[in-house]
């Protein structure tokens, strides 16, 4: 039978919690559809494995990694016991390694979730997120550390291959959906590095016509995020403005438990890495209540990038079933716990 293996990171807190979870419903969902296999190999790396090997994970982690089809990630950090600078360095290791470029945050309202919005709007977007370069690179300095001159400089970084290809992407998964796709830019304040976006949408819009497509500035999309969030399929955006905005996704679509994330290198020459937006909660660590449905649509996603679309499709389907009837988790106004949730939405599989 084929078999998908998987690298297990649960990483802190209810990162366990919620990816043993999501675990079980995609044996479920595997058991199900047939013809295929996940077997996961579990890699207990961290805030503990620091406090007993002074390091967060072995020094060749990338290596072990690198032989998988694809890493499933719970949430790294727990800033009280370690600094998140630590704690979350192989995780940003792992993006840029294996060229994880391009970052998909699905967020989209749920029958039986409230939406928090006035008006109850139906959203469905995309975020795609350019994931290696931008305002991520690590790239500036600070000079006269202390001094009242004490200044520095953080220089962003924009390539025209870099943008075309997260414009690509975007063009791409739009032409599977609605068929719009929306630039977030800020081309009237930053005049090199968001003109050149510009350009470059400017440029491919032609080659996909049968695409809507428009930009706006981030402030502008910000508010329309919240002022008309159903207008909104595929939007891409630089590194920053797509972390930002995707925390704001997932906050206007009812809770950041329930939003899913894949980190993908789509030329397949290293393993995609997928895992809920949430982190890893320490608030409510070891109480058993987190919500698992973020890091079980991320496995959905999962599902969808090994082709096991019609099983993929099953777990999404679960899901909307499960939270419609009602059940949910505490922070979903519900009473079950992890697991309980979990049980449902396998039983609804069936
Ligand atoms: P967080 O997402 O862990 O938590 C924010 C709030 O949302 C908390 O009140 C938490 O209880 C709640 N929450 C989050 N996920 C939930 C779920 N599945 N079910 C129910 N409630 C949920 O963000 P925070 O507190 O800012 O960060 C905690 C740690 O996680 C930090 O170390 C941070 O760096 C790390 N982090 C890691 C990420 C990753 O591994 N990719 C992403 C975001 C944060
Ligand atoms: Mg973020």
């Amino acid at each position: 039978m084929k078999t998908h293996r998987i690298a297990h990171y649960p990483g802190d807190g209810i990162g366990v919690d919620v990816t043993d979870a999501a675990i079980a419903v995609l044996h479920a969902a595997a058991r199900r559809a047939g013809g295929f296999q996940l077997e996961f190999t579990r890699f207990d790396w961290g805030v503990a494995y620091h406090e007993k090997h002074g390091r967060v994970a072995p020094a060749d982690f990338i290596a072990q990694l690198r032989p998988f089809d694809a890493i499933f990630l719970g949430a790294v950090g727990w800033p009280a016991r370690l600094p998140d600078g630590i704690t979350l360095r192989p995780l940003i290791e792992i993006r840029q390694t294996f060229d994880q470029w391009a970052c998909v945050r699905p967020a989209r309202t749920f029958t039986g979730v409230p939406c928090p919005l006035a008006g109850r709007p139906t959203i469905d977007m995309v975020v795609v997120r350019e994931n290696s370069e931008g305002e991520y690179v690590d790239n500036g300095g600070r000079f006269h550390p202390g001094a009242p001159e004490e200044f520095a400089v953080q220089s962003a970084l924009h390539t025209r291959r870099g943008i075309e290809r997260a414009l690509r992407f975007g063009f791409d998964l739009a032409r599977k959906r609605r068929h719009r796709l929306t630039l977030a830019t800020k081309s009237n304040a930053q005049r090199y590095a968001f003109a050149l976006w510009d350009e470059v949408l400017e440029q491919l819009a032609p080659q996909y016509a049968d695409v809507e497509t428009d930009k706006q500035h981030i402030d502008a999309i910000a508010m329309n995020f919240v002022r008309r969030p159903e207008f909104f399929d595929v939007v891409v955006a630089s590194n920053l403005f797509g972390d930002i905005l995707t925390d704001l996704s997932g906050a206007i679509t009812g809770g950041l438990g329930l939003n899913p994330s894949a980190n993908l290198n789509p030329e397949r020459r290293a393993p995609s890495l997928f895992e809920p937006v949430h982190g890893s909660a320490p608030d409510i660590a070891g109480k058993g209540i987190a919500n698992p449905v973020g890091a079980i649509l991320s496995g959905a996603m999962m599902l969808d990038w090994f082709g096991e679309v019609a099983a993929a499709r099953a777990i999404r389907a679960a899901v909307d079933a499960t939270l419609a009837a009602g059940h949910g988790t505490p922070d979903l106004g519900g009473r079950l716990s992890t697991t309980a949730l979990a049980e449902k939405i396998v039983a609804a599989l069936a």
